[in-house]
C-alpha cells in the first residue's frame, strides 16, 4: 500500500500513523498537514526516522499541492483526517471549516479520481468521520446506526456531514472504493487542551476552575483513540466500497462523571468545577451502535473508559513539555475573547 494521510499531526492522526507504520503492507506513508494551531510537527516524532515515512506541509484544500504530491507518490489508497476539529471555533470561524472539510475533502477525492483513472487500478478512500453529523439524541433514544438521518446541529457537525455525502457520491458515481467511518469522541494522548478531557485535566494540574457548560449532564461516548485507529485501519483494508462504519467505545457517561473522574484521579477537590453558560445548540446526548463494524470489520471498542481515563491523565502528568506552550498567550486570548462574547467566560 502506498498511504496518503492527512492531518496526522493532530491528536488521531499521530496515533494512526504509529498503527499504519506498524504493518508490513504499507511501503510508503505520505502525511499532508498544513500545521494549524492544533497541528503539532513533535507528534510524529517516534516514527520520523522511518524510512517509509515523509511529512509534506500543506493545505488538503490546495489543488496544486495535492496533485503534486498524487504525481510524485502514485498513491493506492488516501486516509483523510485532516479537519477543523472543535465545535467551539465552528461557532466563530465558520468558513474556516467549509473551506478544510469540505472543499479540502473534495480536492481529496478529485486527485483519488484522477489518479484513479491514471493508474486504470481501484484507489482506497477512507474518509475519518465522527458520530456528531447524526444529531443528538433523547435519554431513552436507540443509538445511532449507520441508517440513522443526518441531523448536523452545528456548523462543525455540518460540514463533516457535507463532506461524508461528497465521499459517498464519489464512491457511486466514480467508482472510488470509498469509506467513511463515523466514531465517537476519542481521548488519549496528544489531544490538544481545547477538548473537554485534556482541558479538565490540564486546568486542574494547575489548580484552575474547570468549566463545565450548562448542567454537566450531556452525555458523549468515549473511545480510546487507539481503537478508533484500529477502526480506521480495518476499514482501509477490509471496509466496503460506499459503505458507512459506526465506532464506538460503549463508555456513554455525563461531563460531569468524566471531569469528577479526572479530578479524583489527581486527587483535586471538586471546589473545581464552576458551572458556565451553555454552548448554544449544544447536543445533549450521543451514543453509537457499532454493530455493523463489529460484524463486518472484526472492530471492538477495545480498552475500558475507567482505564483509558487513567492512562490519559497519566500522559498529561508526565508530559508537561508538550500541553504547556498550548496553553499560553495567543490560545488564551482566543478563548477570553471568543467566550467572552458568548457569555461563557468563568
Ligand atoms: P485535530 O484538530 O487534533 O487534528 C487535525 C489535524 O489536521 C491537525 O494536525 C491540523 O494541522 C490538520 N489540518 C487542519 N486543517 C488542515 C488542512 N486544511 N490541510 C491539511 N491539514 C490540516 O483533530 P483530531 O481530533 O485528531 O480529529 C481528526 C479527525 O477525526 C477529524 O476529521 C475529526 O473530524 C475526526 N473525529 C474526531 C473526533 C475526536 O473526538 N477528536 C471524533 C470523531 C471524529
Ligand atoms: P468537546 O470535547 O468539545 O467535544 P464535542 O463537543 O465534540 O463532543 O466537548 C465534550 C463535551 O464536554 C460537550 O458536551 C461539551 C462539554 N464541554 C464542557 O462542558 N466544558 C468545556 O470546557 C468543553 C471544552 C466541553
Amino acid at each position: 500500500m502506498r498511504l496518503l494521510v492527512t492531518g496526522c499531526c493532530g491528536f488521531i492522526g499521530s496515533a494512526f500513523l504509529r498503527r499504519a507504520l506498524a504493518d508490513s503492507n504499507v511501503e510508503r506513508l505520505v502525511n499532508l498537514d498544513v500545521l494549524t494551531y492544533s497541528g503539532r510537527r513533535e507528534n510524529d516524532a517516534e516514527i520520523r526516522d522511518d524510512p517509509r515515512y515523509r511529512f509534506v506541509e500543506g493545505d488538503i484544500a490546495d489543488a496544486e499541492i495535492v496533485s503534486s504530491i498524487f504525481e510524485e507518490e502514485k498513491f493506492t489508497a488516501v486516509v483523510n483526517f485532516a479537519a477543523e476539529s472543535h465545535v467551539d471555533r465552528s461557532l466563530f470561524a465558520a468558513r474556516r471549516f467549509v473551506k478544510t472539510n469540505i472543499e479540502g475533502t473534495l480536492c481529496l477525492l478529485e486527485a483519488a479520481r484522477a489518479e484513479q483513472e491514471r493508474a486504470g487500478t481501484k484507489l482506497r478512500f477512507v474518509h475519518v468521520s465522527t458520530d456528531e453529523v447524526y444529531g443528538d439524541l433523547g435519554p431513552e433514544d436507540p443509538a445511532f446506526s449507520e441508517t440513522t438521518p443526518l441531523d448536523p446541529r452545528n456548523p462543525y457537525s455540518a460540514t463533516k456531514a457535507g463532506a461524508d455525502l461528497l465521499v459517498q457520491a464519489f464512491a457511486a458515481t466514480h467508482k472510488l472504493e470509498a469509506t467513511v467511518t463515523r466514531s465517537s469522541n476519542n481521548y488519549g494522548p496528544r489531544q490538544y487542551p481545547e477538548k473537554l478531557i485534556p482541558l479538565m485535566i490540564t486546568n486542574a494540574i494547575d489548580d484552575l476552575p474547570l468549566p463545565i457548560y450548562g448542567d454537566g449532564l450531556n452525555v458523549r461516548d468515549w473511545l480510546w483513540v487507539e481503537d478508533n485507529c484500529e477502526g480506521v485501519f480495518s476499514a482501509l483494508t477490509k471496509g466496503k466500497s460506499g459503505e458507512v462504519y459506526n465506532f464506538g467505545g460503549e463508555s456513554e457517561r455525563t461531563n460531569l462523571d468524566v471531569v469528577k473522574g479526572i479530578l479524583s484521579a489527581l486527587g483535586k477537590p471538586e471546589s473545581l468545577l464552576t458551572y458556565v453558560k451553555d454552548r448554544p445548540g449544544h447536543d445533549r446526548r450521543y451514543a453509537i451502535d457499532c454493530r455493523k463494524a463489529q460484524s463486518e470489520l472484526g472492530f471492538t471498542p477495545g480498552l475500558r473508559f475507567e482505564e483509558g481515563l487513567e492512562r490519559t491523565v497519566r500522559w498529561y502528568v508526565d508530559n508537561q513539555d508538550w500541553w504547556r506552550p498550548l496553553k499560553g498567550g495567543s490560545f488564551q486570548d482566543y478563548y477570553q475573547k471568543h467566550y467572552g462574547k458568548l457569555g461563557l467566560s468563568t
